[in-house]
C-alpha cells in the first residue's frame, strides 16, 4: 500500500523496531497512531515526527488486558477518522528452559504475541472491508518458522501469528485488504537482555539494527509483500527447517548445552 498520505495505527511504538518504523512511516508522509503501554515516554517522539507533516498521535493500551486491543482500534479510528494499516510490533519474549518458566509469564506472552495482534485485526477487519482496501502487517521471528530450544512458548507464539496471517491472507484474497508477515533475526533493541545477547553473541548469531528491519517492514508495506525473513543464511535454514526438520534437530540440539549456563543464569 502507500505510505503517503495513510493512517497508521502501530503498536509496540515505542521500542527499538517499532520507533524505527515509525520515524520511517513519518519521513514517507504517513499519520501515524504510536500505541504504547506508556505513552508519556511517547511525547519526545511524536514532537520529533511531527516535523514531518503528518498527523502524530500516541494512545495507550494494555495488550494483556484482553479489553485493551478492541478499545485501541476504536479509540484509533474515532481520533483520526479511519485506520488504512495496522502494524502489530509489539512482543515479549521469555527466554530459559520452559520447566523454569511461570504460567503467568507464558500466559502473558501469548496475550501480547498472539492474541492481541488477532484481536486487534479482528476490531479493525470491518472497517477494512467497508473501505475495500487495507493491510495487516504482524512482525513475526525466524523464531517463528525454526522452533529454538529455550525459546519454547516464544517460537510458538510467532509460529501461531505466522499461521494467523497465511490463513487471513487466503481468506481476504478476494478483498483489497493484503496480509503481511515480516521475521526479524537478532535485533539490537532491549527486547534482548544482557544475557540473551551475551548468549547470541557466543552462538555467534548475526545481528540487525532496528533501523534495517523497519526498512524491510516498510518496504513490504508499499510492495504488498506475503512473506519476508530477514537475513542471510537464515531466511535458507527456515527452508530447510520447514522442509526436512529432522535434518536441523542435531545442531540445534547441540545448542542447548551452549545455553545452559545463560538460561540458568536468567534464572538465577
Ligand atoms: N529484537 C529482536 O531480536 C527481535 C527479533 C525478531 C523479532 N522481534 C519482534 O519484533 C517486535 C518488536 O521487538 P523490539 O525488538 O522492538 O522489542 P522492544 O524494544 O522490547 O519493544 C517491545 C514493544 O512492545 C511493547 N509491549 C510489550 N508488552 C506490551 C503490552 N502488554 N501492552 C502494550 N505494549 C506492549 C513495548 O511497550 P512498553 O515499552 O510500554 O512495554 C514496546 O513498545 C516484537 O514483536 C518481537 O517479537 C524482535
Amino acid at each position: 500500500m502507500k505510505i503517503r498520505g495513510s493512517t497508521i495505527l502501530l503498536t509496540g511504538a515505542g521500542g527499538g523496531i517499532g520507533s524505527a518504523i515509525a520515524r520511517q512511516l513519518a519521513r514517507q508522509g504517513a499519520s501515524v497512531v504510536l500505541a504504547n503501554r506508556d505513552v508519556e515516554s511517547l511525547q519526545a517522539l511524536v514532537a520529533e515526527l511531527q516535523v514531518h507533516g503528518g498527523r502524530v498521535l500516541a494512545l495507550p493500551v494494555d495488550l494483556a488486558d484482553p479489553q485493551g486491543p478492541a478499545r485501541l482500534v476504536s479509540e484509533a479510528i474515532d481520533r483520526t477518522g479511519g485506520i488504512d494499516i495496522l502494524i502489530n510490533c509489539a512482543g515479549l519474549q521469555n527466554f530459559g528452559f520452559l520447566a523454569d518458566e511461570s504460567p503467568e509469564a507464558t500466559a502473558a506472552l501469548l496475550q501480547v504475541n498472539t492474541v492481541a495482534p488477532m484481536l486487534l485485526t479482528r476490531a479493525l477487519l470491518p472497517h477494512l472491508l467497508a473501505a475495500g482496501q487495507g493491510q495487516i502487517v504482524n512482525v513475526g521471528s525466524i523464531f517463528g518458522s525454526i522452533g529454538f530450544p529455550c525459546f519454547a512458548s516464544y517460537s510458538a507464539s510467532k509460529f501461531a501469528i505466522r499461521g494467523f496471517s497465511e490463513a487471513l491472507r487466503r481468506e481476504l484474497a478476494d478483498t483489497g485488504i493484503r496480509v503481511t508477515y515480516v521475521a526479524p533475526r537478532f535485533t539490537r533493541t532491549p527486547f534482548n537482555s544482557g544475557v540473551v545477547t551475551r548468549m547470541a553473541e557466543a552462538l555467534k548469531m548475526n545481528q540487525d539494527d532496528p533501523e534495517a528491519v523497519a526498512t524491510s517492514v516498510v518496504a513490504a508495506i508499499e510492495r504488498d509483500g506475503t512473506d519476508q525473513y530477514l537475513g542471510w543464511p537464515e531466511k535458507l535454514f527456515v527452508r530447510i527447517n520447514a522442509v526436512l526438520p529432522r535434518l536441523v534437530d542435531p545442531s540445534l540440539i547441540k545448542q542447548v548445552a551452549l545455553m545452559r549456563p545463560f538460561a540458568t543464569e536468567r534464572n538465577r
